[in-house]
């Protein structure tokens, strides 16, 4: 089988080597990769965004397979695209990913279908949005209607602190993603992420996790894209996930096929649980990063055959062979990250990490300056690593982060506090 997947994150890299390990993948393509996907696979320049061009690319390389990494391909259609063209797509359509892109559409679902999740009201105008905070009181939450690349999510302790973030949104601080914005109350629990794949109406769980938003140690300061992650989640056991999936995922996914946009691809589920009682934070139409990398790590070679069978609708009869294990990433990130920081300082010691099935150094944004290996992004690298223990599972990851010399970059110490106590 001939393989394409489409991102150059960390994700993309954890997906790329778990789909390399299977006997299946014959040929493997990744648009645009990184420096450590290049590694591994062949890396092309297309602009992954656009459908029509996937396709082509597709047709000339013979792929047999796609798998969609990032939201924004799929939010644009790319999958659609592709069906059209017969591909076999691990991926929602674009009236599907509306789950991800549009919080009032997934609001309305949960409505619909009575699943549990935080009160909420939609508004198009800052006066009625402010009224009703003044009404209902603080803490509260301001998210703005859209992809805002994750920053469009305000959790404000105060009625002032609401109002202003409101003002900033409808004044195009958000840019289109805040025309519309939702207010919801504030839930309280333990947060954890739900993945299940789902082809139309079969939903088949694959794992749970925790990651970690905040920059800071002790889950302070700004939101970034995630600093660090592990699975399977402690709070999320099998009596939470079966209680998610009859109250929350299948009634969803049931909806979406009554209103004939079928669901296709990883479900990743946002969970507040409190009292063993879970509510929906939000869905995302793709897996986490750095999610996936600890997901990848403990499935290995199975989750290309998972993935294949999902894109062809064949979940009824997949399965998943659960191993007793644990994995951690740990994100090193340039210094500065979520805010402004450098770009293009050189990373040393990847060429001597000990990497293998327990092990491994996952690429986020990373480049080629020569021969050198640099950074490109905020999130660079992902130090992941399985064990039997969680404990064991960090102190490996954490060994892998720490061979690595790049002063130039940083990662919390503290990945996993709240399971390891
Ligand atoms: P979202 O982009 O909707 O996932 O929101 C980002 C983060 O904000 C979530 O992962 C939660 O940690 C938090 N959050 C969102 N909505 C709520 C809510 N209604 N109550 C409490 N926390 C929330
Ligand atoms: N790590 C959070 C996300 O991928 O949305």
């Amino acid at each position: 089988m001939n393989i394409l997947i489409l991102g150059g994150g960390g994700r993309e890299h954890s997906l790329a080597w778990a789909a390399l390990q299977n006997p299946k993948c014959d040929k493997l393509i990744v648009a645009p990769g990184n420096a450590g996907i290049a590694t591994i696979a062949e890396c092309a320049e297309i602009d992954i965004c656009d459908g029509l061009a996937v396709a082509e690319f597709c047709g000339e390389n013979a792929i047999d397979l796609v798998i969609i990494g990032p939201e924004a391909p799929l939010a644009a259609g790319v999958a659609d695209d592709l069906r059209g063209a017969g591909l076999a797509v691990f991926g929602p359509s674009a009236a599907a990913a509306r789950l991800e892109s549009s919080k009032a559409f997934t609001k309305e679902i949960c409505a619909a279908v009575g699943a549990p999740t935080a009160a909420h009201a939609h508004f198009t105008e800052a006066g009625a949005a402010k009224a009703h905070v003044r009404a209902e009181g603080a803490p509260i939450v301001v998210k703005a209607d859209g992809l805002a690349a994750g920053k469009g999510v305000i959790l404000a302790s105060t009625v002032d602190e609401a109002c202003a973030a409101i003002d900033e949104m409808f004044g195009g601080g958000f840019g289109a993603a805040g025309a519309e914005v939702v207010i919801e109350e504030f839930m309280t629990g333990e947060e954890a992420s739900f993945f299940v794949l789902v082809d139309g109406e079969t939903c088949l769980p694959i794992g749970t996790a925790q990651d970690h938003k905040r920059v800071g140690e002790g889950d302070t300061g700004p939101n970034t894209g995630g600093m660090g992650a592990y699975s399977p989640a402690p709070v999320l056991t099998d009596a939470v996930a079966a209680t998610a999936l009859s109250q929350i995922i299948r009634p969803t996914m049931a909806e979406m096929v009554r209103r004939g946009m079928p669901y296709r691809g990883v479900l990743y589920a946002g969970l507040m649980i409190e009292d063993g009682a879970p509510r929906l934070v939000e869905y995302n139409v793709r897996f986490g990063d750095p999610e996936c990398q600890v997901l990848m790590m403990r499935l290995g070679a199975q989750a290309l055959d998972l993935i294949h069978a999902c894109a062809e609708g064949r979940l009824e009869s997949a399965q998943v062979n659960w191993a007793d294990d644990h994995a951690m990433t740990v994100v090193l990130a340039a210094r500065g990250y979520p805010g402004a920081h450098g770009k293009g300082s050189v990373i040393r010691g990847l060429d001597g990490l000990t990497e293998d099935s327990c092990h491994q150094m996952f690429h986020a944004g990373t480049g080629r300056d020569g021969a050198d290996v640099v950074a490109t992004g905020g999130r660079v690298l992902n130090a992941t690593a399985r064990g039997t223990t969680l404990q064991a599972a960090r102190d490996r990851a954490y060994a892998l982060a720490d061979a690595v010399d790049w002063a130039e970059g940083f990662c919390r110490r503290d990945i996993g506090w709240r399971a390891l106590g």
